[in-house]
This record gives C-alpha cells, structure tokens and sequence, in this order.
C-alpha cells in the first residue's frame, strides 16, 4: 500500500538572502539575478517518491523576509513540521538575524510531541565566498548544534550547490520523527 504525506516546510531568513531562489532552483532547477522581494508568503510543491511506500509532497512555505517584522508570522508558522533558515554569506546582518528567526519559530510552533521543529540552517551564496564572511565564520558546527539545528550547509542557489543535500537532510530528520 501505498501511503501520501504532506509536509508542510517553512524557508526563513532576512530579506535578500535567497529564499525564493532556493526555492526556485529545488523545484524548477531554474537562477535569475533579478530580485523581486516577496510580499507576505509564496507556496511551492515538490513530490518525492520517498520508498516504495512512501509519497512525500513537500509543501515550501517561502515566508518574505520583510515578516520577521510583521505579526503574521504565528499563522503562516501553524502546522509546520520544519524549516530553511537561510542568511547570507556576503552580509554578516543576515548572519544576527539568524537566532532571532529560529526564536521566533520556537516560540509559535512546535511538534506534538513539545520538542522543536526540525531546522537546518543555510549559509546561501557560497559562490561569493570571496566577497564574504567565510574566512571570518568558523565553521558552523558548533553554532549550529548549540542553537537546536540539525544540520548546516554552504549553499549557492546559482551554483546549485547543496540544495538537495540541505532539503534531504531536512525531509530525513522530519521522518525520522515518527
Ligand atoms: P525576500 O523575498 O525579500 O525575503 O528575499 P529572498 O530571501 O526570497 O531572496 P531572493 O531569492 O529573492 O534573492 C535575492 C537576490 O539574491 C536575488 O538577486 C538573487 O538572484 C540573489 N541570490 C539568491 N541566491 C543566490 C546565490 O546562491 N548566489 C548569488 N550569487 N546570488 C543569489
Ligand atoms: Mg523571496
């Protein structure tokens, strides 16, 4: 028998730090250089033949950065059972607003079981590392197992560099939840 999950999936992170072109680049293997910020929240769907029995549709929630100051995260967040939290390597702002999103996502949801939300954190753009914070940021390892992430990756949506990797790792940890 085969059996269909629906996995509602949240991608956050301050504006500009490519959220929808991750998104894009997961589910349309598409990059533009053109930015157009998004204004409240975007949807997209990719299905997953997960194992033989499994079906995985993975609803992406791609939340505009600019809600981080908005009250409208709480509803957006409802019934979500992990997240993206995206900065960007070539502006270190993006970097501090990391802590506040993952607060602001374990203070409005969490899983049945009480226990936070499974969160992977990407450092996107990689392909500027020269440009950026790289040779400064230690390696994430550490900042990331002591905020609750189970996982971190250098990613480039241009590039195409680790989206899966970042994705799958996410979709691993939420079904290994149950
Ligand atoms: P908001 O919707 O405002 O919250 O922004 P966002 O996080 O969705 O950012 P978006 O995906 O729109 O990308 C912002 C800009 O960064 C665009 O000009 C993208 O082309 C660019 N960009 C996104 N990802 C990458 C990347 O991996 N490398 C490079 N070089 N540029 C990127
Ligand atoms: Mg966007």
């Amino acid at each position: 028998m085969q059996q269909e999950r629906l996995l509602k999936v949240l991608v956050i992170g301050d504006l500009g730090v490519g959220k929808t072109s991750i998104i894009k680049r997961y589910v349309h293997q598409v990059f533009s250089q053109h930015y157009r910020a998004t204004i409240g929240v975007d949807f997209a769907l990719k299905v997953l033949n997960w194992d033989h029995q499994t079906v995985i549709r993975l609803q992406m929630w791609d939340i505009a950065g600019q809600e981080r100051y908005g009250n409208m995260t709480r509803v957006y967040y409802r019934e979500a059972v992990g997240a993206l939290v995206v900065f960007d390597m070539t502006r270190s702002s993006t970097f501090q607003a990391v802590l506040k999103w993952k607060k602001d996502l374990d203070s409005k949801v969490a899983h049945g079981n009480g226990r936070p939300l499974p969160a992977v954190l990407l450092a996107n753009k990689c392909d500027q590392q020269r440009y950026g914070l790289c040779s400064k940021l230690p390696k994430l390892d550490n900042f990331s197992r002591d905020h609750g992430f189970v996982g971190w990756y250098e990613t480039s949506a241009k590039d195409n560099t680790n989206i899966d990797a970042a994705i799958m790792c996410l979709v691993e940890n939420i079904m290994a939840i149950d």
